[in-house]
């Protein structure tokens, strides 16, 4: 894992520090949904405060094209207020950089916490304008990046103020490095990855990787049926990846090299169409009729990945074992939530549908560790470098 400073011994007390937060949160009618993502960042948040910092938060929310009403950081900044119970400084603005913005933030009393508004409201975000990344630098004496979602993304918030300013990692950015990091260095065996989701295309990389230290892979999720097929089964209308047959093949191969055990599923539950009403039925995995699509792991495969993660000292978990938004077929991504929650492993779930899967049945405080990081979570998982984490460091302390 690369070194990166953090917060501990940083000389950001009494400093205006900027703050690049993931505050990427649901947003509906004006009102925040899940806020673990805020959540998450207090314990960065409140320790600059106790060290006297004045904050100037920043965050993209969604993917706007240009300035939207909806995507504005108002709610966001609300349900930060009520968190932190304190007053939090927010005025809509046209974005990052605009002159309105720059005096809102000059105005900031000490020992203040501003939000600013949604930094992709400003294409230059994204294009990690070396203009507006100067114009951000002149926010604070510092900047901290906590936005471990987001540190895969080299943007003027993220990886160009850290070229311009004395930088280093947020708690949270500090905690996801180590365990995840952790995860591909050292980690406590058996480790059992569970891996789910609709594309192989999306996981690829993530697997190989992966198929490098763990012990176990069970595969589930509709990006099974690729590997089924690969092998000459029959998935019936099942989604597959007709153009990634050859690479299960060879991963399927690796795994048998590596002499990792990798777990497909043994059966399904099947529907005609995906709806709650739906008739069901369960089919061995590899001879589903035409017509029939297997959307959830089967009785079968639970028992198999449950025995599987019986023993494991570690467990990592990322994407559905079905379509879960869609109940009956939310029951194999339940049993595998349940499963992980109840294992005495180090318990490790990130991707934004199993994490949610966790959460809505309040799982969440059973697991070790719940990443924050979507993309970010697999790009680290690959043993790639993020941008965002690689920049920090940059600029030499005062
Ligand atoms: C996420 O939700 O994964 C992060 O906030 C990054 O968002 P993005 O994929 O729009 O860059």
């Amino acid at each position: 894992m690369p070194t990166f400073p953090t917060l501990e011994g940083a000389p950001v007390d009494g400093r205006r520090v900027l703050v690049r937060v993931d505050f990427n949160v649901p947003v509906k009618a004006g009102v925040v949904g899940d806020d673990t993502r805020i959540r998450k960042s207090l314990p960065t948040i409140l320790e600059l405060l106790e060290r006297g910092a004045t904050l100037v938060l920043c965050s993209h929310l969604g993917r706007p094209k240009g300035v939207q009403d909806d995507a504005r950081m108002g709610p966001v900044a609300e349900r930060l207020a009520q968190l932190l119970g304190r007053e939090v400084r927010y005025a809509p603005t046209d974005g990052p950089g605009s002159a309105e913005q720059q005096a809102f933030v000059a105005d900031a009393p000490a020992g203040s916490v501003t939000l600013l508004e949604n930094t992709r409201f400003d294409s230059r975000e994204k294009a990690n304008d070396p203009a507006l990344a100067t114009i951000l630098a002149g926010y604070g004496d510092v900047y901290v990046n906590d936005a471990f979602g987001a540190a895969h993304r080299a943007h003027a918030t993220t990886e160009g103020v850290a070229r311009l300013l004395p930088s280093c990692a947020g708690r949270l950015l500090e905690r996801e490095l180590a365990v995840l990091g952790g995860l591909l260095e050292a980690p406590k065996r058996p480790f059992v990855v569970v891996l789910g989701g609709a594309k192989v295309s999306d996981k690829l990389d993530v697997i190989t990787r992966l198929l490098e230290v763990a012990d176990k892979v069970l595969i589930g999720g509709a990006m099974a049926f690729t590997f089924v097929k690969a092998r000459g089964g029959h998935i019936g209308d099942s989604l597959v990846e007709d153009d990634k047959l050859d690479l299960a093949l060879t991963l399927i191969a690796k795994a048998e090299e590596r002499r990792v055990d990798l777990l497909l599923p043994s059966d399904a539950v099947c529907a005609r169409e995906i709806s709650g009403d739906a008739a069901t039925s369960i089919h061995p995995i590899d001879v589903i009729p035409p017509g029939e699509r297997g959307l959830d792991i089967g009785p079968r495969t639970v028992a198999a990945f449950e025995a599987a993660l019986s023993d494991a000292a570690t467990v990592l978990w990322n994407g559905p074992m079905g379509v879960f938004e869609v109940p009956p077929f939310d029951a194999g991504t339940r049993a595998i939530a349940q499963c992980v929650a109840a294992s005495d492993a180090l318990s490790v779930v990130g991707g934004g549908d199993s994490v949610a899967a966790v959460t809505a049945m309040g799982l969440a405080d059973e697991i070790d560790h719940i990443s924050t990081g979507g993309g970010a979570s697999l790009e680290l998982l690959e043993g790639r470098t993020l941008p965002g984490v690689a920049a920090l460091g940059s600029v030499a302390w005062p």
